[in-house]
């Protein structure tokens, strides 16, 4: 089962699996997502939950402090989808 992760920069929504980052499964879609290390530790892939859940992975907290997350902002490259989800970037990469 996938959930579809409807991405409001480029109005694409791809399908993710629960268990894959949503990063990963944007690039492998061919989406320019932005993102640097892939790993929760630059902050690259900040990124606006707009709607839905996703479950986190472990991340360092310089990338993303607890009031960032209590604002609904998630990292892409460490957050899995729970449901069908919307999300927004924030970040630059390495653009
Ligand atoms: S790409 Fe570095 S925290 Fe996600």
């Amino acid at each position: 089962m996938t959930h579809r992760v409807t991405i409001a920069n480029t109005g694409q929504t791809i399908e993710c699996s629960p268990d894959r980052p949503i990063l990963h499964a944007a690039v492998a879609a061919g989406i320019d997502y932005p993102y640097i290390c892939a790993s929760g530790n630059c902050a690259a892939c900040i990124s606006e939950l707009k709607s839905g859940e996703v479950s986190m992975l472990p991340h360092g907290d310089g990338a993303l402090s607890a009031a960032q997350k209590a604002e609904g902002k998630i990292l892409a490259c460490r957050a899995k989808p729970c449901s069908d989800v919307e999300v927004i970037w924030l970040g630059r990469g390495r653009k």
